[in-house]
C-alpha cells in the first residue's frame, strides 16, 4: 500500500480505536496493539510529513508551547445557570415556566451537573478547530492545543449520514460541555504530585482548571482529563428538542452522560433530584447537583434568558458531602514560610470518592471557635473549592474527659516563639532557620515545576538537614558522593543518581530559579514575567520595587516581596552573625567567609540570568549619548534605558557637554532646563516613540 493509503487508514483505524476506548470505554484491541499502530503512523509521518492529516491522532499533543492564550469572543455568551437548593424551589421554576407558556405541553430533561470546567467547541467542517474556556461570559481563552489533548473529544466528527441529516460534515457547529476529572485519574494526579514535593489539588475540578491551563500541552495530555458534551448549536442542523440534540451528539462520536431522563411534570424531576443525591457519592466522579432544561427547543427560545442566565433550565445544588470520623490527634505543620497550620489526623473515611485521613484545621482561631478538641467524633466535608475540613463537632459524642487543645507557644521543630502578626491571621515561626522552614525550602526547590531533581524526595531532604549537611539550597550542590552514600535508605547508585540530577537542574532556566527560591509570592508564573522583563537577578536587585510593580501582571505585594528579599543582604553576603528569635539567644552562624545564598549559587553556574533576545532591530540611535528624565507612560526608567541600548544609544545619568540628546517624560525638572541652557536636542515621549520606535521605524 502506498504511505498515502496507509496514513489514511491508520489515522481512521486509530481514531475509531480511540473512540471506542475514551467515549464508549468498549477497547476492541489491546494497548499494546494501539500503541503498535500509533508508532507505525508516527514513523510514516516523520517520513512524509507533507501527508500528515490534520485529523491525526498524532495531531493531539503537537509541541505548542503556548505562553499565553490569546482571548477570543464567543459567538453566543457562555451564561451560567440560576441554580436552586430546594425542592420547593425546583416547584417555583417549574411553576414559572407553566405560566409562561400556559396551555403548552411541556417535558424536560434532567441532568447530572458536572462539576468540572465548561469548554466550547468549534467545528467546521467536522474539523475540531477551536476549544476555548469560558472565561467571562463574553471572552474565553484559546485553549485549542490543550483541548486537543483530551481523547474523548474528536477531532473529527463522525459522518452522520444515517441520521438522514447531512451526509456531509456539518459545515459550522458549536458543542459545548464540561471537562472533568474522574476520581480515579484525580488521585494518580495527587500521589504523583505528593511524590514530587506539590502541592496536591484539593479536588477534580481545580485540578481540571489547573490542567487546562498549563502551557505545556504534553503535561495536559498527562493529566488525562475526560469530558463530556451538554448541548450543540448549529445554524445548518435544527432539531426540535434538547434530547434530540444529546442524541446527535453521540452520533458525532462525542461522549454525552447517560444518565439524563426525559420528565414529564414536577414530581418526575423531584424523582430524578432525590435520586441522584442518593447514588452521587457511587458515581466515579464529582457532580454538584443535577440540571433541568425545557425540552422542546421552540419553548426554550420563548422563555428567552435574562443577561446572566436562561429562562429555560436551572440547577438543583446538592449541598457538600460530609462524613463522620473520629479526630485522632491535632499536629502543627510548618509551611517553608514559616506559617502554623493546625492538622487532624483522622481515623481515615470515605468521602466524596476518595479516602480522607488528614484535614487542614486552618488556624487556631478556628480551632477555638468550634472548639476542636483530640478524641472528638468531627463532620468532614469536602465542599466548594477547599480541602476537606471540620465542619463540626459531635459533641454529643464528646469524652468527659476531653480538654481544650491549648495551641503551643513554640515551635515544636526549633523550639522559637511562635509569633502573631497583628495583621494577618496565621500564626508562625519566625526563625528563618527553623529546619522545618529549611526543609520546606529544599523540597519547593527540587520540586518539578522549580529545579526539578529527582530523587530529593522528602526522607533525604529531612537527613540532609537533620544531619546538618545542607544549611541553605546553595549547599545542596557542595554535597558529595560519600556523604549521601552514608545516609539511610541510600547507596552508591541512588547517591550519583541524586548528584546527576544537581548536576543536570543547574541548567534550568533562571525563571525556574527565581521560582525555586521561594519567596513570598513569586509563583512560577510571576517568576517568568520577571524574567522576561527584568533578565538578571541583578538587574532584579537594582530595580526599585515601584519600576517593578510598573510591570503589568505585578501586584505591589510581589514587587514588595521580590525587593525585600533581594535587599536582605543575608542573601548576598557574608554575615557572621545571625539573628535566631529564640529567647535571648543570638546563634553564632560559622559558616565561612563564603556563606551568601546567591553568590553560592552563582558559584554553581546556575543561571542567575536569562538568555537575551537576539539583538537584530535597527539602531537608529548609534553614537547618541542619551538622558532621559522624568516618567514616561509606556516604560519604567530601567526599561526606558534598556530601549536605549537597543536601539544603539548609550544612556547616561546627567546632562553634560557629550549628551547629545534628552528624552524628557512627565515632570521633568533641573536635566531638562540645564538640556535646554546647553542647547542640546529634546525630545518628549511621544516625539521619541513616533521618531524612533513606531511600526514605520521598527
Ligand atoms: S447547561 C446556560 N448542563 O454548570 C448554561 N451546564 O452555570 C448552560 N454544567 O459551568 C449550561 N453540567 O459548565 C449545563 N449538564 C449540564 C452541566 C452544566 C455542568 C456546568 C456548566 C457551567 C455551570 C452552569
Amino acid at each position: 500500500m502506498n504511505p498515502t493509503d496507509r496514513i489514511a487508514q491508520l489515522v481512521e483505524q486509530l481514531n475509531e480505536h480511540n473512540y471506542r476506548y475514551a467515549v464508549l470505554n468498549a477497547p476492541v484491541i489491546s494497548d499494546r496493539d494501539y500503541d503498535a499502530l500509533m508508532r507505525e503512523l508516527i514513523d510514516l509521518e516523520a517520513r512524509h510529513p507533507d501527508l500528515i492529516q490534520p485529523d491525526s491522532p498524532t495531531q493531539r499533543v503537537t509541541s505548542d508551547l503556548t505562553r499565553e492564550f490569546p482571548t477570543v469572543q464567543h459567538d453566543i455568551p457562555m451564561l451560567s445557570l440560576d441554580n436552586t437548593y430546594s425542592e420547593d424551589e425546583l416547584r417555583d421554576f417549574e411553576d414559572r415556566i407553566r405560566r409562561e407558556l400556559p396551555d403548552e405541553k411541556l417535558q424536560y430533561v434532567a441532568e447530572l451537573k458536572i462539576d468540572g470546567v465548561a469548554l466550547s467547541l468549534i467545528y467546521e467542517n467536522g474539523l475540531l478547530t477551536r476549544g476555548v474556556t469560558r472565561g467571562n461570559g463574553t471572552q474565553g481563552e484559546d485553549i485549542t492545543p490543550n483541548v486537543k489533548t483530551i481523547k474523548s473529544i474528536p477531532i473529527r466528527l463522525k459522518a452522520c449520514a444515517e441520521m438522514g441529516l447531512f451526509s456531509n460534515p456539518v459545515p459550522y457547529c458549536e458543542i459545548r460541555g464540561e471537562v472533568y476529572l474522574d476520581h480515579n485519574t484525580f488521585d494518580a494526579i495527587n500521589v504523583q504530585r505528593e511524590k514530587n514535593e506539590e502541592n496536591p489539588f484539593a479536588n477534580p475540578r481545580n485540578a481540571t482548571s489547573g490542567s487546562l491551563k498549563l502551557q505545556d500541552a504534553q503535561q495536559v495530555a498527562e493529566r488525562r482529563l475526560s469530558f463530556f458534551a451538554y448541548s450543540f448549536r448549529s445554524r445548518d442542523i435544527q432539531l426540535s428538542t434538547h434530547s434530540e440534540n444529546l442524541s446527535y451528539l453521540e452520533r458525532l462520536g462525542l461522549p454525552v452522560n447517560a444518565n439524563r431522563a426525559l420528565c414529564n411534570n414536577i414530581d418526575d424531576i423531584i424523582a430524578q433530584a432525590r435520586e441522584w443525591q442518593e447514588k452521587r457519592p457511587d458515581l466515579p466522579y464529582d457532580i454538584d447537583g443535577i440540571v433541568i432544561k425545557v425540552n422542546n427547543i421552540a419553548q426554550q427560545d420563548k422563555l428567552g434568558a435574562t443577561s446572566k442566565s436562561p429562562r429555560w433550565a436551572i440547577s438543583y445544588k446538592y449541598s457538600a458531602e460530609q462524613a463522620e470520623t473520629v479526630l485522632e490527634n491535632i499536629t502543627l505543620q510548618i509551611g517553608r514560610t514559616g506559617v502554623v497550620t493546625p492538622v487532624a489526623n483522622l481515623e481515615p473515611v470515605q468521602l466524596a470518592g476518595t479516602t480522607v485521613s488528614r484535614a487542614t484545621l486552618h488556624n487556631a482561631e478556628e480551632l477555638e471557635r468550634k472548639d476542636i478538641r483530640e478524641g472528638d467524633t468531627v463532620i468532614l466535608e469536602k465542599g466548594g473549592d477547599v480541602i476537606p475540613k471540620v465542619v463540626r463537632v459531635v459533641t454529643a459524642k464528646r469524652a468527659k474527659d476531653a480538654v481544650a487543645f491549648e495551641f503551643p507557644k513554640n515551635c515544636p521543630i526549633c523550639n522559637a516563639p511562635l509569633i502573631k502578626d497583628e495583621t494577618e491571621v496565621a500564626i508562625r515561626c519566625d526563625n528563618s532557620q527553623c529546619p522545618a522552614q529549611l526543609k520546606g525550602n529544599i523540597r519547593h526547590f527540587a520540586s518539578r515545576t522549580a529545579m526539578d531533581i529527582e530523587g530529593l524526595g522528602t526522607a533525604l531532604v529531612d537527613q540532609l538537614v537533620d544531619n546538618e549537611l545542607v544549611r541553605d539550597v546553595g549547599d545542596l550542590y557542595d554535597l558529595e558522593l560519600e556523604q549521601l552514600a552514608d545516609l539511610e535508605r541510600m547507596a552508591e547508585k541512588s547517591a550519583q543518581n541524586v548528584l546527576n540530577a544537581l548536576e543536570t537542574s543547574k541548567q534550568q532556566p533562571f525563571h525556574r530559579v527565581l521560582f525555586a527560591l521561594g519567596i513570598r509570592h513569586i509563583g512560577a508564573t510571576v517568576a517568568r514575567v520577571l524574567s522576561d522583563n527584568f533578565h538578571s537577578i541583578d538587574r532584579l536587585r537594582d530595580t526599585p520595587p515601584e519600576e517593578i510593580e510598573a510591570v503589568h501582571e505585578i501586584g505591589a505585594a510581589i514587587a514588595e516581596s521580590i525587593h525585600a528579599y533581594l535587599d536582605d543582604n543575608s542573601n548576598w553576603d557574608w554575615m557572621g552573625w545571625v539573628f535566631n528569635p529564640s529567647p535571648n539567644i543570638y546563634a553564632h552562624i560559622d559558616k565561612g567567609g563564603d556563606w551568601n545564598l546567591i553568590k553560592k549559587l552563582r558559584a554553581t553556574g546556575i543561571n542567575l540570568e536569562s538568555e537575551a533576545p537576539a539583538d537584530t532591530g535597527p539602531k537608529p540611535l548609534t553614537d547618541e549619548i542619551v538622558v532621559i528624565t522624568g516618567t514616561f507612560t509606556r516604560w519604567g526608567r530601567q526599561q526606558a534605558q534598556d530601549l536605549i541600548r537597543a536601539l544603539g544609544g548609550k544612556p547616561t545619568s546627567s546632562v553634560s557637554g557629550k549628551t547629545t540628546l534628552v528624552i524628557a517624560g512627565e515632570k521633568a525638572g533641573s536635566k531638562l532646563a540645564k538640556a535646554e541652557q546647553l542647547g542640546i536636542d529634546i525630545l518628549n515621549e511621544e516625539e521619541f516613540f513616533s521618531k524612533y520606535i513606531s511600526e514605520e521605524n521598527v
